[in-house]
Parts: structure tokens; C-alpha cells; sequence
């Protein structure tokens, strides 16, 4: 019987142990969210050299030339549908057909980390703006 309640005993505390390590794991640090944060404005910093960069394309134009501090971009809007691509498209679509057409350039891979940089400095500069996908 004693060693009964002593397993039963012991399998409690471990499940609560259990417990408290599930529910800890799901708090977030300070430092954590500061890496984070560290992270995420370094691949905006990456985005914007791209953004502002002759090279990205072959004609010598940068995106920054039309669209300085990423205006008139309304990555809010998307997905939505796109005349010059015929259907529904996301933003880093749009981001390539500029690329190929004004550029002059070869698109990105939309997995790449060129692509999220873009995204990520196109997105930035817009931060704060209500969602509306769709919209024109
Ligand atoms: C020569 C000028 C020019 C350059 C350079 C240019 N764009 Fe554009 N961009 C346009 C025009 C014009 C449109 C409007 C097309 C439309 O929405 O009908 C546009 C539209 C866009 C849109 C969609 C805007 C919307 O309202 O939906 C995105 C995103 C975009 N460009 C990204 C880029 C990126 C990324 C680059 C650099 C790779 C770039 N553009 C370079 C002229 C330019």
C-alpha cells in the first residue's frame, strides 16, 4: 500500500512539474522578443539596400526611383487581382513584374531571401495601415 501512494505520490508531482514547464514554454522573454526584433529590422535594413539599389535589375533603375520610401506600393491591398498578370496575385508578384518590367530584370524566387527582404521593407514602411484586401 505505502509503495503505492509513494509511486502515486511522485507521478502527481511529475505531471505538475510537466505542467508548469508546458505553460513557462509558452512565455516569451524580454531578450527573446528583442532578438527578435533585432532580427526582423536587420532583413528591413536588407530590404531597403535592395529597394534603392541600380544592380537589382540590369537597366541601372531602382525601385526607390517610382516608388521612393516604397509609395504608392499598397502592399495593404493584396492578395487581390492584378490587370497586368490577369488574375489573383500576392504582393511578391507584383514586386517581380516590376522587377522584370521596369527593371529589366530577372524575378526572384518567391521563397528567396531577397523576396522576404522586400516584402519585409515594402511592409514596414506601410506598417500601421488597416488591412484591405482586394482593394484598388
Ligand atoms: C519606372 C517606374 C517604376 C519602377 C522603377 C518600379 N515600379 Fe513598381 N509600379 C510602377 C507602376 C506604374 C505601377 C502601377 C501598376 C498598377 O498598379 O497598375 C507599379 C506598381 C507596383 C506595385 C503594386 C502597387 C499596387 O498599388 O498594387 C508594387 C508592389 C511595385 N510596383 C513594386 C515595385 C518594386 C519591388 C520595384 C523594384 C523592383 C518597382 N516597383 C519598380 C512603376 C515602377
Amino acid at each position: 500500500m505505502r509503495r503505492i501512494a509513494i509511486t502515486a505520490t511522485v507521478a502527481i508531482i511529475v505531471t505538475g512539474l510537466m505542467i508548469v514547464a508546458m505553460l513557462r514554454a509558452d512565455e516569451f522573454t524580454e531578450k527573446d522578443q528583442q532578438r527578435w526584433q533585432q532580427e526582423y529590422m536587420s532583413v528591413v535594413a536588407e530590404g531597403r539596400e535592395l529597394w534603392v539599389s541600380p544592380d537589382l535589375g540590369t537597366n541601372g533603375v531602382a525601385c526607390a526611383q517610382c516608388h521612393p520610401n516604397a509609395a504608392n506600393t499598397h502592399p495593404e491591398t493584396y492578395p487581390k487581382f492584378q490587370q497586368q498578370l490577369g488574375r489573383v496575385v500576392a504582393l511578391r508578384d507584383m514586386i517581380n513584374w516590376c522587377l522584370m518590367n521596369p527593371l529589366e530584370g530577372a524575378p526572384l524566387d518567391l521563397d528567396s531571401r531577397e523576396m522576404v527582404a522586400i516584402e519585409a521593407y515594402v511592409t514596414y514602411e506601410r506598417r500601421g495601415v488597416a488591412l484591405a484586401p482586394g482593394k484598388h
